[in-house]
C-alpha cells in the first residue's frame, strides 16, 4: 500500500468506521482493519470521505475578472452582459491561465476534482476555448476540465456564430452549448436547439445547454431540447443548466414537463448561487425565487445536479469555489430540509454528476480511482453545517491539498503551494 487512511467513515456506510488501503491510483482495500503499515497514513479520527466534488456548470473564462473594466452595480444579468462584452475584447492566453489558474486552485482546496466549464464561442477570436482547451491539459494533475462550447449571444442573432460555435467542436471542445431563449425569437429559439443537435450528432459530442434562465413561464425550451434528445437518440447524454422558468411554469405544464424529461433523461443543473441573484429582479413582491423544482424534479426521478456557475465575475462578486456553499444554497431555495432529503442532498455534487458524465469510475470502492476528500465532517449534516475545505483532498492516490489547522496548502510538482483566499 502506498496510501492508508485510518478510522474512516464513508459516505453511503452507515456507522462503521473503516481503513481505505491505496496502491498506485487505486482503493485497493477498505477494511475495517487494515494490519498492514506504510509510509503515508492519514488518522481520519471519524471523519468523513467521499468522492471528489463535480461542478458541473461553470465559467471558468470570465472568473476572477471582477471589476473589469468596472463592477456590476444593479447586480443584474443585464449588466453582467454588458461588461462582459466590453471585458472579452481583452482576452489573452496569458492573463486567462493565471485567471484559471488561480480558480483551479480554489476549487481542488475546497474539494472540486471535476469541472464542467463553459468557453464563449462569440468570442470571435475563440481565445476562450483555446486557452480553455489548453488549460485542461496544464491542470490535468489537479483536475479533469470538460469544456463545453457555449454561444453566449445566441447561435442565431449575429451571422458567424453558427460557424464560431462549430469551428470550436473541430478544434477540440467536448460538448455543444446553446442559449435558446436568447435568440429573438421562439421559432429561432426552437431553431438554434435543432442546430445545436446537429452539430453533436455530426461530432459524437454531448449537450449541455443554458436553457430557459429567465423568470419568463412562456419560455419553453427544454420540452425542445427533450423532444430532441429523443429524436436523435441522445438519452442520457443532454443536460441543461438553470431552467429557472420551470419556477414560473403552470403545474399541469411542469408536471406534463416531467414526463418527457424523464423519458429523455435528461440531466438538470441549476446554479443557486446565481439563479437566487438574478432572477426575480423584474418582480416587486411577491419576488420569485428564481429556482427550478429540484425538489419535485428528484421526486419524479430526474437526475439533477448542481453549478457554482460563477466566482467574482461580472454576474458574480462572491464565490470561493465551494461546492457546499452551493448545495447549502440549493437545499435552502429547494426545501430540501427533511432528514432525508438533507442526508441525499449531497448526491447533487457527486454521483448524480458522476452519472450524467457517466463516469463508471466513480465512487469510494475497492478498484476505483482513489479520487476522494476527507470532509472535515463525520456525517452529511455536518457537512452542509460546517462547510468549508475539505482536511485533505488525494486524487488518483496522491494527497493534492491539506485544510488543516487553518492553513490551506496545495502539493504540486513536488512543491508545497500556500493558497491565498484573499482576492487579490
Ligand atoms: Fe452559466
Amino acid at each position: 500500500m502506498d496510501l492508508i487512511i485510518r478510522r474512516a467513515r464513508i459516505r453511503g456506510r452507515t456507522g462503521k468506521k473503516f481503513d481505505i488501503g491505496v496502491d498506485g491510483n487505486r482503493i485497493a482495500r477498505i477494511d475495517e482493519r487494515i494490519p498492514e503499515k506504510t509510509g503515508v497514513e492519514i488518522d481520519a479520527d471519524g471523519k468523513m470521505v467521499a468522492p471528489g466534488f463535480i461542478n458541473m456548470h461553470f465559467h471558468l473564462d470570465s472568473a476572477l475578472t471582477l471589476g473589469q473594466p468596472h463592477f456590476n452595480q444593479s447586480g443584474t444579468l443585464l449588466e453582467g452582459i454588458s461588461i462582459w462584452e466590453e471585458r472579452r475584447k481583452n482576452l489573452s492566453e496569458e492573463e486567462m491561465l493565471k485567471r484559471i489558474e488561480k480558480a483551479i486552485q480554489w476549487f481542488v482546496l475546497y474539494g472540486t476534482t471535476f469541472v464542467r466549464t463553459h468557453a464563449d464561442t462569440t468570442e470571435r477570436t475563440l481565445t476562450t476555448v483555446k486557452t480553455l482547451l489548453k488549460a485542461k491539459k496544464i491542470f490535468r494533475d489537479m483536475m479533469d476540465i470538460q469544456v463545453t462550447a457555449f454561444p453566449q449571444d445566441g447561435i442565431l442573432t449575429s451571422q458567424g456564430n453558427a460557424e464560431l460555435l462549430e469551428k470550436s467542436l473541430e478544434i477540440g471542445a467536448d460538448n455543444v452549448g446553446m442559449i435558446p431563449h436568447n435568440e429573438y425569437t421562439r421559432k429561432d429559439g426552437v431553431k438554434s436547439v435543432e442546430l445545436a443537435f446537429e452539430l453533436a450528432e455530426k461530432y459524437d459530442r454531448d449537450i449541455d445547454g443554458h436553457v430557459d434562465e429567465t423568470d419568463d413561464p412562456n419560455s419553453r425550451f427544454l420540452e425542445v431540447v427533450a423532444a430532441q434528445t429523443i429524436k436523435h437518440h441522445m438519452e442520457g447524454r443532454v443536460a441543461a443548466g438553470h431552467a429557472t422558468a420551470m419556477g414560473s411554469y403552470d403545474n399541469a405544464y411542469a408536471y406534463k414537463l416531467f414526463g418527457i424529461l424523464k423519458r429523455a433523461g435528461v440531466t438538470i443543473v441549476p446554479n443557486p448561487l446565481i439563479n437566487v441573484c438574478l432572477q426575480g429582479r423584474f418582480d416587486t413582491y411577491p419576488k420569485r425565487r428564481g429556482f427550478t423544482r429540484v425538489k419535485e424534479l428528484l421526486q419524479s426521478n430526474i437526475n439533477v445536479c448542481l453549478g457554482h456557475d460563477c466566482i467574482m465575475d461580472p454576474w458574480y462578486s462572491l464565490g470561493i469555489g465551494d461546492m457546499l456553499q452551493v448545495l447549502f444554497m440549493a437545499v435552502h431555495l429547494a426545501q430540501l430540509t427533511g432528514y432525508e432529503e438533507l442526508m441525499k442532498a449531497m448526491d447533487m455534487i457527486t454521483i448524480n454528476a458522476a452519472k450524467a458524465l457517466r463516469l463508471n469510475d466513480y465512487g469510494i470502492e475497492e478498484g476505483k480511482s482513489a479520487n476522494m476528500l476527507i470532509l472535515n465532517a463525520h456525517n452529511d449534516l455536518d457537512a452542509l453545517r460546517l462547510l468549508g475545505p475539505p482536511s485533505w483532498v488525494i486524487r488518483n492516490g496522491k494527497i493534492i491539498s491539506s485544510s488543516v489547522s487553518g492553513k490551506s496548502i496545495l502539493y504540486r510538482n513536488g512543491r508545497e503551494i500556500e493558497v491565498p483566499l484573499f482576492s487579490d
